[in-house]
């Protein structure tokens, strides 16, 4: 049985869904899942873009053997070589032996490496700019070096001003009937999936992605067919600013996210005062979370969404908390740049948590520190509140 749905006359959608997996990448916690896009244009030539991860193989090649209805395959266009698309690559090959594979040089590559077909036989090399005639409808090929890897690019149908975004414009989360963006409540259920998607997938790569929203920039789109999550055929703007925030590293909100590594509870604790003291003085939609009990990849997602943040570390091993170090080279990882940051610290003995994590900061790209750091010696005693006002002061003032 299938579960193709229709797009346009033309286009159908094969996609499938991966409910099963505890960890994208064996990385992010994916608790709702992930879905594995894939279109298949039918003109006088059938063109499938991209596959699926091999653990949706059966379904996929049912839904593709169902959208076909009996036609032979002419084309697979491959945009992105992550096994979580091309894993299945070999598979459609051998079921559909006719068919030529239309990809950049660098793809051809990587199909040498990960398959043991004749690729050179079966490829058909094309570059940016390349035009693709079907019948009615005509493909061109814009590269999207590192948007997430080397070789991807995007596909514009030109007859329908669709753009096939490989991982652009992606999310976290298995699809549920609902395929399309406009058919899903996005912003209340699916925005956070796809800020975490998008800053620990393609966040290190700012430059790239606005290289990209550049060259896509000149073209007219109707309708976004990304890899991963909902298709995007209404409101394409919102979701496109969304991008540029994120590629630039300019904050989505103008607020606070509190991270911090506590042991038996102390600097917790001033972290909630804290943020008690900055809902006071009016900020909106603050966030705290536990670095050891919160995954990392929900801190980044939410370090790209607000402008300020307050690192909390106890000193540990003569250092910062280890559960904070991963954070924040994980931030570090990511490019985060361009945010206020304050720092408490809490040392028993020997406060040396915030000097690193000032010199780690120097590393990233304009972070800028906020006074006065405040230094807890075990636990916040009454007559250190006026350091956390200080701060909490320091804090609201930048925000203005
Ligand atoms: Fe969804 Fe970079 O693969």
């Amino acid at each position: 049985m299938h579960n193709t749905r229709k797009i346009t006359d033309d286009l159908t959608f094969l996609g499938v869904n991966d409910r099963r997996i505890a960890l994208f990448e064996n990385v992010f916690p994916v608790s709702r899942g992930v879905s594995y896009n894939s279109y298949l244009l039918k003109d006088e030539k059938t063109v499938l873009l991209d596959t699926v991860d091999k653990s949706a193989h059966d379904q996929f090649l049912e839904n593709l053997a169902y959208a076909l209805d009996g036609r032979k395959l002419d084309y697979l266009v491959v945009n992105h070589m992550e096994p979580d698309h091309a894993a299945t690559i070999q598979d459609v090959v051998e079921k559909y032996p006719e068919l030529k594979i239309v990809c950049n040089a660098k793809t051809q590559t990587m199909l040498k490496q990960f398959f043991s077909f004749d690729v050179d036989a079966d490829t058909m090399i094309i570059k940016e700019g390349d035009v693709l005639e079907t019948g009615k409808h005509k493909l061109t090929f814009i590269m999207a070096p590192m948007v997430h890897w080397p070789e991807a690019m995007v596909t514009y149908d030109v007859t329908d001003k669709i753009l096939f975004s490989a991982d652009a414009f992606g999310t976290f989360g298995a699809l549920n009937g609902n395929i399309f963006a406009d058919e899903v409540d996005f912003e209340k259920d699916w925005l956070d999936d796809a800020r975490r998607y998008y800053t620990n997938i393609v966040g290190k790569y700012g430059a790239q992605v606005q290289a990209l929203l550049k060259k896509a920039s000149g073209v007219e789109i109707s309708m976004i067919c990304p890899l991963h999550g909902p298709i995007w055929r209404e409101n394409l703007g919102w979701f496109i600013d969304k991008y540029q925030k994120w590629s630039t590293y300019e904050p989505e909100e103008n607020t606070v996210l509190l991270i911090y590594g506590s042991v038996y509870g102390h600097t917790e604790s001033a972290m909630d005062i804290l943020a008690g003291k900055l809902a006071d003085k009016g900020v909106k939609n603050i966030k705290v979370y536990d670095v050891s009990k919160t995954h990392y990849s929900e801190i980044v997602a939410e370090a790209f969404r607000c402008s300020h943040l307050v690192i909390g570390s106890i000193s540990y091993n003569g250092g910062i908390f280890c559960n904070m170090e991963t954070v924040l080279n994980d931030l570090k990882a990511h490019a985060l740049k361009n945010r206020k940051v304050a720092i408490v610290e809490n040392g028993t003995w020997a406060a040396t948590a915030s000097k690193q994590i000032k010199a780690m900061l120097e590393t990233m790209g304009n972070m800028e520190v906020l006074e006065p750091t405040v230094t807890l010696k075990s636990a916040l005693k009454d007559e250190q509140e006026e350091d956390l006002n200080k701060l909490a002061d320091a804090i609201y003032s930048s925000m203005k």
